[in-house]
């Protein structure tokens, strides 16, 4: 399939963070390639665990000054980002958060003039025009979650906090909830919705 004359193709970069390549997210991760691939979209994998990328924000990182050189294993993830329009987060609710590899990645990929910025003491997103789609998958069910005010609090620190303050706008965060007790049916149906969330955004990005 040829894109229309003068419309660029959209380019998909998702970022993956679960150890086990058994795990529902690793089939999450497989559905959500696939569907992309199928749409003949561009797409690229980063795979945390499997990098391996280090999570531990250096001394000299914490220097926010634009023009300090930027360490190579950050400046290629930076790559990755900058050339992609819509990135994909794939990973596991771990302690309310996400997994401590892919915080690691936030704090030191996400860096100051990279990310944000800040002039005259106004804090300034620098990665606007581009998205996000966020899938969690967690043990706890939707309703205990809800009552305890743990989604808006994920949400709000995840979407807000993270993405929105670096001026990327999330399109979809889902949550998969209580997937340990899942049955299989339930578990494939699950990544029926997660297959269905990928062809109406794919739709109307292209
Ligand atoms: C270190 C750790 C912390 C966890 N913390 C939470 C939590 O805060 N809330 C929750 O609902 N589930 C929590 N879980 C359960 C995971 O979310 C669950 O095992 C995972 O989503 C299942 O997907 P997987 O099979 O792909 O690993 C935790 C699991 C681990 C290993």
């Amino acid at each position: 399939m040829t894109d229309a004359p003068g419309k660029a193709q959209m380019k998909y970069l998702i970022i993956y963070a679960h150890p086990n390549a058994k795990s529902f997210n690793h089939a999450i991760k497989e559905t959500i390639e696939a569907a992309l691939k199928a749409s003949n979209a561009a797409v690229a994998v980063r795979d945390l665990y499997e990098i391996p990328f280090d999570p531990a924000l250096k001394t000299a990182e914490l220097e926010m000054v634009e023009g300090v050189p930027v360490p190579e294993d950050v400046k290629q993830e930076q790559e990755y980002i900058r050339s992609s329009d819509v990135l994909i987060f794939i990973y596991p609710i771990w302690w309310s958060d996400m997994p401590a590899i892919l915080k690691g990645y936030v704090d030191r990929v996400f860096s100051y003039g990279f990310a944000w910025s800040m002039e005259q003491n106004v804090f300034n997103g620098l990665l606007h025009g581009k998205k996000a789609v966020i899938v969690n998958t967690l043990a706890s069910g939707r309703d205990d979650l809800v009552n305890m005010g743990l989604l808006e609090c994920m949400s709000k620190t995840i979407d807000a906090g993270i993405f929105d303050f670096c001026g990327i706008q999330v399109i979809e965060h889902k949550y998969l909830c209580g997937v340990l007790d899942a049955t299989a049916e339930e578990r494939t149906r699950m990544l029926k919705e997660v297959e269905e969330m990928m062809g109406r955004i794919i739709g109307k990005q292209a």
